[in-house]
């Protein structure tokens, strides 16, 4: 797994899995995009959650709900009042700060003279339609789940669903978080993966364990082990309002720790419950917010005992970044290929002790940002030769650029860790933005790269994964490059090939070759591992 946030941050940059947004003009704090692979990989773990969450049971459906809603369901869902983030500023430098994430002291100035802490609501507002006032006041979601609830009765009338049954949506979501941070870890706009499981009053707590085993063995199958994961069982002076209990899976992320990657509440009937009218006649458990504008009873006719009930539910609510950023960490290695020599690795580390010294010397850099090169710095020095690939992601740090020698490090470095290391990622193959590459042993002959060519079109045409074809390296280098994405296939076009139709395919993890013929590829790579 990967070390530290650094490296995951660098290979998501030089390789193309993410970018700041509108980055040509500065960026926007707290908002990213998927570049090409990004968008693979992200698209490839909603499916995996989708078919496991939705076509693999047989008591789910799925839904598609707008991020702008009528107003009153925030008012109704409690987010209005209670969905708050305890705001502090700084009296001596202006700066603004979530409260309990910076301990008193201002991160920028390092002052401690705050403001008490207020709450500041993280909705994002807008208007809809040409006027903007008080009737065309509106949000941007800040969770999907409630475009699941207010469709309740919907999607209970259109299924002819009998209760347990849940309703799965994947989308966007908003949140004004007082300060983004962490790469993909705290954003201000991301994407969900939700679940509202529609339970009878009094199985929620059998139905709460049983969903978290199921979705800790749907982590299993995106590859982050049980073991790599912390059940978290929220104390009830942390409970969310709607919550009667709740089990955080903490993944442990590398620099950040062990952190929140996906909730699992059991919230009770006061969802449903606080978006119906005549509350009172529902008999319900939870403190809900009294409604008078509500049109409907969101209710289950229980043909048992033949009453009108409010079913509580189950909530598996995971973030598709933090999924993201964790299948990343988890499956990211730097291996040695071969030991490099004792001269060149001396070298190297000459190198990084020089650019050392010209950060602690340097005085164009603050204080934070050259102790955080030199904690890495250090850390890589000591762990030489093994650490050398992470010079890279070192040198992608905030202020690297500013210090003199960095280019010699650069320079000593590169050469030798593209020949002796290579970053890989061992992603389950269902996920890997690209399930296979093809080559042809040398791009400038006709009849190779016309086979590879016929091959890659044949594997991809009516497959679910995408396939690529490149030409434009060494097959050395072109497997490092695939190994980096975390491509589980690489198959190359020889001469060999033009005689008798097989072709090499290389096993991204063992490194090791096999020769088949070329019709049999795509049934090959086709079986997921
Ligand atoms: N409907 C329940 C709900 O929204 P939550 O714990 O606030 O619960 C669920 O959010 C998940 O959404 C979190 O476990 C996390 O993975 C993701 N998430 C929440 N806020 C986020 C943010 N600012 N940036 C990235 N992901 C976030």
């Amino acid at each position: 797994p990967a070390t530290t946030l650094d490296q995951l941050v660098s290979l998501c940059k030089r390789r193309g899995f993410v970018f700041p947004s509108s980055e040509i003009y500065g960026g926007l704090q707290g908002v990213f995009d998927w570049g090409p692979l990004g968008v693979e990989l992200k698209n490839n773990i909603i499916a995996s959650w989708w078919r496991t969450n939705v076509y693999e049971r047989d008591d789910m459906e799925g839904l598609d709900a707008a991020i702008l809603m009528n107003r009153l369901t925030w008012r109704y869902s409690g987010h209005e009042e209670t969905f708050n983030d305890p705001l502090v500023d700084c009296r001596d430098c202006k700066s603004r700060w979530r409260a309990d994430h910076i301990k008193g002291r201002c991160p920028n100035c390092g002052s401690t003279n705050l403001t008490e802490p207020r709450p500041f609501n993280m909705m994002f507002k807008t208007a809809v339609g040409p006027v903007a006032d008080a009737d065309s006041f509106a949000y941007l979601r800040p969770e999907t789940a409630q475009g699941i609830f207010v469709n309740f009765g919907n999607v209970l009338a259109t299924s002819s669903r009998k209760l347990p049954f849940g309703i799965a949506q994947v989308g966007k979501a908003f949140r004004n978080e007082i300060n983004p941070r962490n790469f993909l870890f705290r954003v201000r706009e991301f994407e969900q993966m939700e679940i509202e499981y529609f339970v009878m009053p009094g199985t929620e707590d059998e139905w709460h364990q049983r969903w978290l085993e199921d979705r800790l063995v749907w982590w299993e199958s995106i590859g982050i082990p049980r073991a790599r994961i912390r059940i978290y069982d929220v104390p009830p002076d942390e409970l969310a309002h709607y919550s009667k209990r709740t089990f955080d899976l903490m993944y442990h992320y590398p620099t950040l720790g062990y952190e929140e990657v996906e909730g699992i509440a059991s919230r009770t009937d006061y969802d449903l419950g606080s978006h119906s009218r005549d509350q009172e006649t529902l008999n319900l458990t939870a403190r809900a917010n009294p409604n008078r504008e509500s049109t409907a009873r969101l209710t289950y006719y229980d043909p048992e005992s033949k009453r009108h009930v409010v079913p509580f539910v189950i909530e598996p609510s995971a973030g598709v970044g933090r999924c993201f950023l964790a299948v990343l960490a988890e499956s990211y290695d730097e291996q040695m290929v071969k030991a490099p020599p004792a001269e060149r690795i001396s070298a190297v580390s000459d190198a990084l002790e020089a650019f050392l010294k010209s950060v602690g010397r340097s005085d164009k850099l603050a204080p934070e940002t050259r102790d955080a090169l030199l904690e890495r710095g250090h850390a890589i020095l000591a762990g030489m030769p093994e650490t050398m690939p992470q010079i890279e992601a070192l040198l992608a740090m905030p202020g690297a650029e500013q210090v003199e020698l960095g280019k010699k490090l650069r320079g000593q470095a590169q050469g030798l860790v593209d020949e002796h290391f290579r970053t890989v990622l061992h992603l389950k193959s269902h996920l890997a933005p690209v399930r296979v590459a093809v080559f042809p042993l040398k791009r400038n002959h006709e009849g190779l790269v016309a086979m590879a060519r016929d091959l890659r079109r044949s594997i991809q045409v009516g497959s679910f994964f995408r396939t690529v074809y490149d030409d434009t390296g060494a097959i050395g280098k072109l497997y490092r490059r695939q190994d980096e994405i975390g491509t589980p296939y690489c198959v190359t076009v020889d001469f060999q090939s033009l005689g008798d139709g097989t072709v090499t395919v290389r096993n991204r993890d063992t490194m090791q070759q096999i020769r088949i013929p070329a019709s049999e590829v795509r049934a090959y790579v086709s079986n997921p591992s």
